[in-house]
């Protein structure tokens, strides 16, 4: 989902912004990523303490245009790349990085954009490309088999009538392409009525997922940014789906905690942890900050301490998610 959203005064409310703040502290200066750039807004509040730098990255183009201003404004004290963030071990870094922040999913901005097609009320061709993608949901939704569409409609939007919605696409598109309008018609007539959320939410998302193939990015972000991080730095994540939460939950708790060698023996303490969990818990939105910026209510914060450097640390973290790994290996067909 989205963190950083526009209230209807269309005022720009990066989330959880304060809590990020006393986390990484930038009042003590020093260098940080913004993975997810979008409008800038985590990068602009960084700027605005004296002693930092910003790198910032984002897959949309359209980002360029507002970081072109602050790089003008801050002169050598921001940088930014039109990459993805699964990329950010192929950027130049020069200085000790003191924290990487991530603020999963889409701005705005971009679901509001017709061209990207993000909403189920766009008009016209199916779409949903973020920036720097390879194919769109246009040949997802045309191309695919009905049971490769099962599946990404199950994993990746956990969606019940996954199914019955893939069997009626696949029949559908025998007589003409199917658009936007076409397909949330589909599900509509599967769905009947709708509940608290639109009936069209999770097959949408799962399209979105797999079309900006947002597993593989996730999980290669946070494995190339605990990489590139020194010892003391911090990794941030906000995400707004289950999905992604369960992927930095169990990144941060698995490579920070002890780990049992056998069930004939007890724990042993681990010194290979790579991580330090400052807080188990996710953090969560203020009601103060609900009430300003309602979509930021599904937003949880979770934030690990780098404490040692360890080869090989990806190993188990990429065999636990292979199976969504392997559905988003489907689009090598497209
Ligand atoms: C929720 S917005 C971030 C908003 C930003 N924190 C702000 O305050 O303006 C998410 C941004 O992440 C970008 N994004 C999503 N996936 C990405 C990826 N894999 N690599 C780089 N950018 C990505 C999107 O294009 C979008 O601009």
């Amino acid at each position: 989902m989205n963190a950083t959203i526009l209230s209807d005064s269309e005022k720009h409310y990066p989330v959880l912004l304060d809590e990020i703040l006393s986390i990484i502290s930038p009042q003590n200066g020093g260098t940080f990523i913004d993975c997810t750039f979008g409008q800038g807004g985590y990068s602009k509040a960084l700027l605005r303490y004296n002693n930092t730098n910003v790198i910032a990255l984002d897959r949309d183009p359209n980002s360029t245009i507002i970081a072109e201003k602050i790089k003008q404004d801050k002169k050598g004290r921001f940088s930014f790349y039109n990459k993805k963030f699964s990329e950010i071990n192929k950027i130049e870094i020069k200085n000790k990085i003191n924290a990487i922040l991530f603020d999963l999913g889409y701005s705005y901005l971009q679901i509001k954009d017709p061209n990207k097609g993000l909403s189920f009320e766009t008009k016209g061709k199916l779409n949903m490309r973020l920036g720097l993608n390879d194919f769109s949901a246009n040949e997802v939704i045309n191309k695919l088999n009905q049971k490769e569409l099962e599946l990404i409609f199950k994993y990746f939007g956990e969606d019940k009538d996954s199914k019955i919605i893939s069997k009626k696409i696949v029949k559908e598109r025998t007589k003409s392409d199917l658009n936007t309008e076409k397909l949330v018609h589909i599900i509509n007539s599967v769905k009947k009525k709708s509940g608290k959320i639109h009936n069209a939410t999770k097959i949408f998302q799962a399209i979105r997922i797999f079309v900006n193939k947002e597993i593989s990015e996730l999980i290669y972000g946070l494995i190339n940014s605990t990489r590139i991080l020194d010892t003391g730095g911090i990794i941030l994540s906000v995400s707004f789906h289950s999905l992604e939460d369960k992927i930095i939950k169990y990144f941060f708790k698995s490579l920070s905690e002890d780990k049992k060698t056998s069930r004939y023996f007890p724990l042993q303490n681990n010194n290979n942890k790579l991580f330090k969990l400052l807080s188990k818990k996710a953090i969560r939105p203020s009601i103060n900050e609900i009430n300003i910026n309602r979509p930021s209510r599904s937003a949880k914060l979770r934030y690990a301490l780098k404490i040692e450097n360890i080869d090989n640390f990806e190993k188990d973290f990429i065999k636990k998610f292979s199976k969504l790994l392997e559905i988003e290996n489907l689009s090598k067909k497209l």
